[in-house]
């Protein structure tokens, strides 16, 4: 296991004309589970790729420890990888697959055996230890794939690209619980690239959010819900993500159009903000209230455990998430009011304040 520290990391794949990664200076800390998220395109496999060593990257210094390996190919860096796609020795048994690695480096027979017996238990493949790997379905195949990768208890690292993408829906809440398993067993520093937040939050010590080449934000899953420092991480985590309404900061109160929401946080300077607030803490009421903001409700969505409430204010539409069953309808005049603590203000799409109650009502 090792730390794995980025410094000053760029890279660019056509001489500089554009850059799949921006300056970047970051570490992966040893034992940790991390999280790579972030849409498609935004440089996930680039970034994965320089800490492996498939690609040198364009700018800057990559370290295992105290060791630069920077311009040191895979084979040096003693990773174990795994693709989007199962790489196996087709002609081999799932046994003889899983045992590859470890004999590879010339691990005592016993020792083989029992790891790969461990292994195969974990992820439910002892009664396919046998056959060939070519005569599983690719689903099967992946996690003969996924248990190569995890097999060698003294890899530097352990880096999943997007492992789940051809197994079954069903299989892949199991093999989510038993790499969470496999993690507490072994303590791999892991780095487990995905696009698709449910499986980054319930996976990751910690989730580390990758938007146009940058690092947007990194932290728990509980942090990155209440606390977005950027207005992408939002966007992108949360179902319906964060609502953003265009407003002003002017002496120090925080406005969207004709009301006064509240106060910002520090001294923020005069100047127009976006604010940002998830479904979850906006309070509807019909009654008026100050520092409420007036809306006109739309759209109700009935989930079952929960309402959608869809308004529209200042001509922005936002959603608030209600109890089920709520008395709101469609037309109706209703006022809007943001938790304490969970209305951000925004510049540049970066955190640069909260909105904070307004003490003594409006002015
Ligand atoms: N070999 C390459 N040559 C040129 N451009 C590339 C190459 N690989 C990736 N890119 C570009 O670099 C950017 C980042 O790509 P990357 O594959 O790292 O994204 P990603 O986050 O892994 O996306 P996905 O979720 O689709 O796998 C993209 O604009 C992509 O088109
Ligand atoms: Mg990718």
């Amino acid at each position: 296991m090792a730390e794995i520290r980025l410094e000053d990391v760029a890279h660019s794949y056509d001489g500089g004309r554009t850059w799949a990664l921006r300056p970047m200076t970051w570490t992966w800390r040893t034992g940790r589970a991390y999280a790579l998220l972030g849409p498609s395109g935004c440089g996930k496999t680039t970034l994965l790729n320089i800490v492996s060593g498939l690609l040198t990257p364009t700018r800057g210094r990559v370290w295992f420890d105290d060791r630069e390996v920077t311009g040191v190919p895979p084979a040096g860096r003693n990773i174990a990888q795994v693709f989007q796609f199962p790489v196996l020795y087709e002609q081999m048994s799932v046994y003889d697959n899983l045992a590859f690695p470890l004999r590879n480096r010339g691990c005592p027979r016993q020792e083989v055996d029992r790891r790969v017996r461990r292994v195969a238990g974990l992820l439910g493949l002892e009664e396919h230890l046998r056959r060939r790997s070519r005569r599983l379905d690719p689903g099967r195949q992946q996690i003969v794939a996924l248990g190569r990768g995890l097999v060698r208890p003294e890899v530097a690292a352990v880096l999943l690209d997007e492992p789940l993408t051809v197994v079954d829906p069903a299989m892949k809440w199991t093999l989510r619980s038993k790499l969470k398993e496999i993690h507490r067993d072994t303590g791999h520093t892991l780095i487990y690239v995905t696009h698709d937040q449910t499986e980054a939050l319930t996976f990751a010590d910690e989730v580390v959010v990758l938007n146009e080449g940058e690092i947007v934000q990194a932290g728990e899953p509980g942090e990155l819900f209440l606390s977005p420092a950027h207005e992408f991480v939002g966007h992108f985590i949360g179902s319906p993500g964060m609502n953003v309404l265009d407003g002003a900061v002017v002496d120090g109160l925080v406005w969207v159009g004709e009301s006064a929401v509240g106060r910002a946080s520090g001294a923020l300077p005069a100047g127009p903000v976006r604010i940002g607030v998830r479904p979850e803490f906006v309070r509807i009421t019909g009654e008026e209230a100050p520092s409420g903001l007036s809306a006109r409700v739309t759209e109700i969505d009935r989930m079952g455990a929960y309402d959608l409430v869809h308004a529209r204010v200042n001509g922005h539409p936002l959603v608030t998430r209600t109890e089920a069953a709520s008395a709101h309808e469609p037309g109706a005049t209703a006022f809007l009011r943001f938790a304490e603590g969970r209305a951000f203000l925004f510049r540049d799409a970066v955190r640069c304040g909260v909105v904070e109650p307004l003490t003594g009502g409006a002015p």
